[in-house]
């Protein structure tokens, strides 16, 4: 494997990431996460057992690995608090390796309110997590930062003209109640444990781990057409989810990014509002929700399905110079007569080449050579039309359902 590896999303997130994370993890010597928040759902199924992170990066079940939150991710404290307890009461130890970028900015209980009482009207149908608002004040250069609580008073200060401006915001934009300020600042110094234990400047550790020749690997959150500049805008998350992110996320220079694996899953699933042109509405849409179990990581709410984009997908290899293509959950089409895939747009529709089912059980598989023969030509109809090369493919949830060739 090549030193520094990117693992991100092809698709309107939930590709799989978390499990193909964890599955290359074993090696490596960190796993960073560099955008997003906790809108991110990643699941992890080891042994029988299904771990949903956040927050967290995918390596943290490997109890030698390095685990980084780099400056690009927006933080809310208290859901990393209850994650990291859940993981510990599970057995995790976060002593010496996980690390928090002193840059991170901190999402706060009124962001979270402004979000949601925005989406009523907006109708983008966001996690409600206050990733978005908390974006607007990192842009606007606002925002609270982790490192900040390394001067209390000033931080205090800063809190409160932030909470008092967030306040304005709720009571004359929207029509609502204000959060007590004295109990956001409570609630945010409560925390403070997180930047005792955990805080510092990850760039520099970056900086040493390659100078060790240490390898590290990159997890993405959401996914391509999430992403801020390249997605279904405005139907997108607020942050960079294509593999420029890594650079301004984490402070690594795109040369140190060797190889860059994009997930796709062998169809297309989306929540939330917003474009999608191989959506189905037919008993095939019900049968892959059924099939893979789409309910949201996050929110619960249930995915919308289709037949994989190729379009769309073609793309995303190009916006994010993917050099591997990792194909997941071809297990959920095992019972389909009949699969299609978009191979180009009519004035907006969806022209389908439609391939005869397989009809037999891929899930659990770990040979390639072992793929039903109507599997196998689908993944190589994939390959050439996308000219890039399917080295992974995931045929369940757990960690070793895992075909790599
Ligand atoms: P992420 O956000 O990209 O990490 O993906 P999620 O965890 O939100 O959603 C992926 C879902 O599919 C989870 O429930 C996984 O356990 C499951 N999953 C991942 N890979 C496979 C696969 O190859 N086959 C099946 N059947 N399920 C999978
Ligand atoms: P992972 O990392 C799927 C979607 C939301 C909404 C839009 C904006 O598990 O793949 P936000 O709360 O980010 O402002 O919502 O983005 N969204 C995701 N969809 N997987 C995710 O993460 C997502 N994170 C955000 O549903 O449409
Ligand atoms: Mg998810």
């Amino acid at each position: 494997m090549s030193k520094n590896t990117l693992i991100l999303g092809l698709q309107w997130g939930d590709e799989g990431k978390g499990k193909i994370v964890d599955a290359l993890s074993a090696d490596t010597h960190a796993v960073c996460r560099f955008q997003g928040g906790h809108n991110a759902g990643h699941t992890i199924k080891v042994n029988g057992e299904q771990t949903v992170l956040h927050l967290t990066p995918s390596g943290i079940l490997h109890p030698n690995i390095n685990c980084v939150i780099g400056n690009g991710v927006v933080l809310s404290l208290e859901s990393l608090d209850k994650e990291i307890n859940e993981l510990k009461e599970a057995g995790i130890s976060f002593d010496n390796r996980f690390y928090i970028s002193s840059s991170c900015c901190l999402i706060l209980p009124t962001h979270i309110k402004i979000d949601q009482v925005r989406d009523k009207k907006e109708s983008i149908g966001t996690t409600g997590r206050g990733i978005g608002p908390a974006y607007e004040d990192k842009i606007a250069r606002r925002a609270i930062r982790l490192g900040d609580f390394s001067d209390e008073t000033n931080f205090k200060k800063k809190l409160e003209k932030l909470v008092t401006y967030h306040n304005k915001v709720l009571n004359k934009m929207h029509d609502e109640d204000s959060i007590s300020v004295q109990q956001v600042v409570d609630e945010i110094f409560s925390y403070k444990h997180l930047y005792d234990n955990f805080c510092c400047d990850t760039q520099n550790l970056l900086i040493d781990w390659i100078e060790e020749d240490k390898s590290i690997l990159f997890e993405g959150a959401q996914g391509t057409l999430l992403d801020i500049d390249q997605g279904t805008y405005p139907f997108v998350t607020s942050s960079s989810t294509t593999a420029g992110g890594v650079s301004t996320g984490l402070g690594i220079g795109p040369k140190y990014i060797n190889k860059i694996i994009g997930i796709t899953k062998a169809y297309t699933t989306r929540v939330g509002e917003g474009p999608f042109i191989t959506e189905l509405f037919d008993a095939n849409g019900e049968m892959l929700a059924k099939n893979g179990h789409e309910f949201g990581a996050t929110t619960g709410r249930p995915r919308r399905c289709g037949w994989l984009d190729l379009v769309a997908l073609k793309k995303a290899v190009f916006t994010n110079s993917v050099t591997d293509l990792c194909l997941t959950k071809l297990d959920v089409l095992d019972t389909f007569k009949e699969i299609s895939v978009c191979i180009k747009y009519d004035n907006g529709n969806p022209i389908y080449k439609t391939f005869e089912g397989w009809n037999d059980k891929t899930e659990g598989v770990t040979d390639f050579n072992n793929l039903p023969h109507n599997a196998k030509s689908y993944i190589n109809f994939i390959e050439e039309f996308i000219g890039c090369e399917i080295s992974i493919v995931s045929t369940g949830p757990s960690r070793d359902q895992t075909i790599t060739r």
